[in-house]
C-alpha cells in the first residue's frame, strides 16, 4: 500500500488505504473531511454529533437552515434514521442502491434538527464510491455531506477542485479520482401521495416509475420551497448564458469563453475560439455530458472570462439533470 500524503494551500490531499485510516479516525473525532462520491465531493461529518455538522455549515458558508443529505451504508440503516420507511423506498433501494439517488423520508425524531434544517423530513443515500463505502463501513457513522464546495458555488468532481475551493476551510480530502456521474444525485420525495422528483439526476423519473410501477411527478410541475433548493446554485465567478447554436457566432465578446456539444456550434465559433483554449466542446450525449459539465466550466472559469456562453443542450427528458444544472449556473432558476 502506497501512502502519498501531499499538501495543496491548506487542503491535504489522503489517498489509498492510509487515507481512508485517517479520514475515518478524524470523522470519529468530530471533524470535517471532504470525500469522493460518484456523484460530486461531499464535504462529510458524523450527522449524530451536532458540533461535527455545525462545521460543514461554517466550512461552506452555507444557511443552516438548508437540509443536509445522511450517508449510510446500505437500507438496513432506513429505521435508525426515517421513522417510517414505506415499501417505494424499499423498492427503490433495492433497485438503485447503493447508487446516485436521494430519498427524502419522515425523520425519526431522535436525528439531530441539524441535519434536517429544523425540518421533518430527512434526506438519505447510500453512496456507491468504493472510498466512501469504506469509510461508512470502518466508522459504522451515518455522514451528513453536502458536496464539498461553498456556498452557491460550483461542486466539485476532482479532488483538486475540492483543494482549491475550499482552501483555508477545510483540513483534508480524500483524492478517490473523478466523480463517476460528475451531477449531484436524484431526489425523490416519498412523504407525499404521489412521489415527486424535487431535484433530477443521474436516476431518471422514467427509471423511478418503472420501479415504482406509478407515476413520478418532476420539479416542472411541483415547485417546492425547501431551502437549499434555490435558483443561485452551482455558479461560475463568469457570468453563464445559455444561448441557441445559431446565436454563439454573433453573440462573441470580448472575454467570452464557450461550451458547447454540437458540430453546428464548433463551425459557428471557428472565428473567435482562439486556439481551443476558451472553447470546450463536450460529448453530444446526455451522461458523458453531465460528467464532463462540472469539470468544463471549472476550466472555463480559470481563464478569468466575463462570459461563458453555453449552447443549448436538447430538450427532452435525458437530459432534464444537465438542463437543471445549466439553468441554475445561468440564474434562471
Ligand atoms: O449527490 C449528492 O447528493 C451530493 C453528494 C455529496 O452526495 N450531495 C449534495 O448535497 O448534493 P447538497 O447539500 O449540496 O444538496 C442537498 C439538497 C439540499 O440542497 C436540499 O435541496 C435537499 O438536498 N434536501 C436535503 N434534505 C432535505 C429535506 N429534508 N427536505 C427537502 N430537501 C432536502
Ligand atoms: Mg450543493
Amino acid at each position: 500500500i502506497i501512502q502519498e500524503l501531499c499538501v495543496t494551500g491548506q487542503v491535504q490531499i489522503l489517498r489509498g488505504e492510509e487515507g481512508v485510516e485517517e479520514a475515518s479516525r478524524r470523522l470519529i473525532n468530530g471533524e470535517c473531511v471532504a470525500l469522493p462520491t460518484e456523484t460530486v465531493y461531499g464535504l462529510a461529518a458524523d450527522a449524530g454529533n451536532p458540533a461535527a455538522v455545525k462545521a460543514i455549515f461554517t466550512a461552506k458558508g452555507r444557511p443552516t437552515d438548508h437540509p443536509l443529505i445522511v450517508h449510510l451504508a446500505s437500507a438496513a440503516q432506513l429505521p435508525e434514521w426515517a421513522s417510517e420507511v414505506p415499501k417505494s423506498a424499499w423498492q427503490l433501494t433495492e433497485a438503485f442502491w447503493p447508487g446516485p439517488l436521494t430519498l427524502l423520508l419522515h425523520k425519526k425524531s431522535t436525528v439531530t434538527p441539524h441535519v434536517t434544517g429544523g425540518l421533518e423530513t430527512i434526506a438519505v443515500r447510500a453512496p456507491s464510491h468504493p472510498v466512501f463505502q469504506a469509510i461508512l463501513e470502518k466508522t459504522g457513522l451515518g455522514l451528513a455531506a453536502p458536496s464539498a464546495n461553498r456556498y452557491k458555488k460550483l461542486s466539485p468532481t476532482t479532488a483538486e477542485q475540492v483543494a482549491h475551493g475550499m482552501a483555508g476551510r477545510i483540513s483534508a480530502v480524500i483524492d478517490g479520482g473523478p466523480c463517476e456521474f460528475g451531477l449531484e444525485s436524484t431526489i425523490i420525495d416519498l412523504t407525499r401521495t404521489t412521489p415527486a422528483v424535487l431535484r433530477a439526476g443521474p436516476v431518471t423519473r422514467a427509471a423511478l416509475e418503472e420501479t415504482l410501477g406509478r407515476p413520478v411527478s418532476t420539479p416542472e410541475n411541483h415547485s417546492i420551497a425547501v431551502p437549499g433548493n434555490v435558483e443561485a446554485h452551482y455558479q461560475p465567478e463568469a457570468r453563464l448564458r445559455r444561448v441557441q447554436t445559431s446565436e454563439l457566432g454573433i453573440a462573441s465578446e470580448e472575454s467570452t469563453a464557450y461550451l458547447i456539444w454540437s458540430d453546428a456550434a464548433a463551425a459557428a465559433v471557428a472565428d473567435f475560439a482562439k486556439a481551443g483554449e476558451n472553447l470546450l466542446h463536450l460529448p453530444a450525449e446526455p451522461e458523458r455530458y453531465g460528467q464532463a459539465l462540472y469539470t468544463a466550466l471549472h476550466q472555463l472559469d480559470q481563464l478569468d472570462v466575463q462570459t461563458i456562453l453555453v449552447e443549448f443542450t436538447p430538450t427532452d427528458e435525458s437530459w432534464a439533470a444537465v438542463n437543471d444544472r445549466l439553468r441554475r449556473a445561468a440564474g434562471t432558476g
